[in-house]
């Protein structure tokens, strides 16, 4: 695979050499040109300059847009649709008075230098080395009309390089020559970093965002310069207009690129980038998760109580179809048939209330004592004797699992719910006010918006307050509850709502503008296509699943890989309903001895 590419990267870059024409530079550099997005402006000290070749050369381009200002002491303004710059000199001594005016933007300069010399090339290297010390960019093409060359500084090789074609400026940027970039990495979901506390070094980085990082710095042929971590970890603008953490390192360009995990939204700064997207995530709520439902009455609860309702209703329904062939087999007159048994002759009250009894008899699967009298009422009860067995066969199923897998009252599993329930939301970030309801039409969202309540996470982390106490909703990222805390979601002790009100993409943070975005996009968009970002947040999922073996009290509470015995207090209801049987039985014998004793005294008067 390696080689496959080095090979491709070789032809290419070969072809590039083959094609290349230095003896043209004007081409080359109209090439150049043409390359760029946005307009070029061409600062000319005076109207004479645009008698001299090269400009005229450039004015006739026809694929950009060009501005032409003679004026002299003119500063740069940075919010403009022409992007890039142009500027002529005499020579390197008079080039070194614009060196203050090369602020690092998106945009490339070009300085063309008429008249050269063999110790103006010593100049021109070390002018386009303070460059790179005082502004932190290279996006300079130095021109020699005399030499016809076109020229980049390398700051990795500190040296210049003759530019070939058009892709020269990203070939310096794609080896760093080991080049020492300040890389930020911090406890977040998909990284950590351990460290020296007293002298405040990183030691080592590790997880899905540190291996990508670690990738990068290979590929790059970079050395990574770890910073410190600060309190802030994300952060964000503070009130006073300035900025916390990782956003406010980016800002104020403290950083060449973060290696963590940042939802793509408007962080209210235009000083920072983002990479192209990495995974993404959702934004959800935890609340503590509903009791267990007690084993005495864990037997009511094995079906729905649709399934109870409908075999208390298939019941009296039996009853009800019985009855009417009783009616239509007696006023047809169809005959009996005769099995030996004295035909007494009951009421019609009588032979309902031995219906109803019969079939109800039927339905728990128990035998009647006698099969009515009509083919008819016969093949009826068959058929009630089969849909018992099924009912039957589902509510046993059903008991024995609930038995084995413990059940809970139910959960909150939408937003509607979890808006019913009244629980407030804490949230522990400023951030998620404006991420999480705020600007949705929906009425329940603006009802949690109104709840969303900031509380400091001291001592007891959040997500630990939610799953001993409850009463309140907890916000936090999907994956989180996949990694650091799974423990709280494998023991059952906080629920996640399958609802999440937002989803993000989420990329890493680069200074804006940054010359490594292009090259870090390259090998992150490899790596994400290839699935090796996948494989790696896969890996760390895992990881945090087979974790939970090392806490033996949360396996105790989760009750895996033991075979669940029954024991007295699983059959209790049983019992339970044998005494109320036994009670009713005992209430009713009494009744029954007073009312006689009644009878027999009003029969003695
Ligand atoms: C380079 O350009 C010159 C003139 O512009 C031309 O004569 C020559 O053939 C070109 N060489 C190549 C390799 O294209
Ligand atoms: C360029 O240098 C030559 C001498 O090397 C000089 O005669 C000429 O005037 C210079 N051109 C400009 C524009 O300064
Ligand atoms: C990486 O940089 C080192 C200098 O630190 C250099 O010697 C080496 O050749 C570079 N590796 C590649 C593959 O370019």
């Amino acid at each position: 695979m390696a080689t496959t590419l080095q090979l491709i990267m070789l032809a290419l870059v070969g072809g590039a050499f083959g094609q290349a024409n230095n003896t043209d530079y004007k081409l080359l550099l109209s090439s150049i040109v043409q390359q760029l997005e946005g307009g070029l402006e061409l600062h000319l000290r005076s109207p004479e300059d645009g008698d001299l070749d090269l400009v005229q050369f450039l004015m006739v381009q026809e694929k950009s847009s060009i501005k032409i200002s003679v004026k002299k002491e003119e500063a740069p303004t940075g919010a403009e649709v022409l992007r890039h710059n142009f500027f002529v000199f005499e020579d390197a001594h008079q080039m070194q008075e614009i060196l203050t005016r090369l602020v690092n933007t998106d945009g490339f300069y070009i300085l063309a230098l008429e008249n050269n010399t063999i110790e103006d090339d010593v100049i021109l290297r070390d002018f386009a080395a303070d460059v790179w010390l005082q502004h932190g960019h290279s996006r300079i093409y130095y021109v020699q009309i005399s030499q016809q060359s076109v020229l980049l500084y390398n700051p990795f090789k500190q040296s210049v390089v003759v530019v070939q074609d058009a892709k020269t400026y990203r070939r310096i940027y794609k080896d760093l020559e080991g080049y020492h970039l300040r890389i930020y990495i911090f406890d977040s979901v998909y990284s950590s970093a351990t460290g020296d506390g007293e002298n405040k070094k990183v030691l080592s980085v590790s997880g899905a965002d540190a291996n990508l990082a670690k990738t990068v710095a290979r590929q790059l042929n970079f050395t990574a310069e770890y910073l410190w971590p600060d309190d802030e970890f994300f952060g964000g603008r503070l009130p006073n207009g300035e900025y916390s953490g990782g956003v406010g390192r980016a800002h104020r360009g403290e950083v060449d690129i973060i290696f963590a995990g940042f939802f793509i939204k408007d962080y209210l700064t235009t000083h920072i980038q983002f990479s192209a997207a990495v995974y993404m995530d959702d934004l959800c709520l935890y609340v503590k998760k509903a009791q267990r439902i007690p084993q005495s009455i864990l037997p009511l609860f094995a079906v729905h109580a649709d399934v109870w309702l409908c075999f208390l209703l298939v019941g009296l329904l039996g009853t009800l179809v019985w009855l009417i062939l009783r009616a239509l087999n007696l006023i047809l007159r169809i005959e009996r048939i005769p099995d030996g048994a004295r035909i007494t002759k009951t009421s019609y009250f009588g032979a309902a209330r031995r219906i109803f009894i019969d079939t109800w008899v039927v339905w728990v699967r128990v035998n009647v004592g006698r099969f009515p009298p009509f083919h008819s009422e016969r093949i009826f009860v068959a058929s009630l004797c089969l849909v018992s067995v099924i009912f039957g066969a589902l509510l046993e199923s059903s008991l024995a699992t609930v038995y084995i897998r413990p059940l809970y009252y139910r959960d909150a599993n939408t937003l509607r719910e979890l808006d019913e329930s009244g629980q407030p939301i804490y949230i522990k970030h400023p951030a998620f006010k404006d991420d999480l309801f705020y600007g949705h039409d929906s009425a329940v969202y603006r009802r949690l918006d109104a709840k969303m309540m900031l509380v400091a996470e001291g001592e007891e982390r959040l997500i630990e307050m939610v799953s001993k106490r409850g009463g309140f909703a907890g916000v936090t990222r999907s994956a989180s509850l996949q990694l650091n805390d799974i423990r709280y979601v494998m023991t059952k002790k906080v629920h996640k709502i399958p609802e999440c009100p937002k989803n993000y993409h989420i990329a890493y943070v680069l200074p804006r503008p940054s010359p490594y975005l292009e090259e870090v996009n390259r090998i992150v968009l490899r790596l994400v296509a290839g699935g090796i970002v996948n494989l790696w947040t896969g890996e760390a999922k895992e990881r945090a699943k087979w974790s939970i073996q090392r806490f033996p009290e949360y396996l105790a509470q989760l009750d895996v890989g033991r075979w669940k015995v029954l024991t007295l207090s699983d059959v209790q209801l049983a019992f339970y309903a044998l005494f109320i049987g036994c009670l009713l039985a005992a209430i009713v014998c009494m009744a029954e001895v007073l009312l006689r004793r009644k009878r027999a005294t009003v029969n003695k008067i």
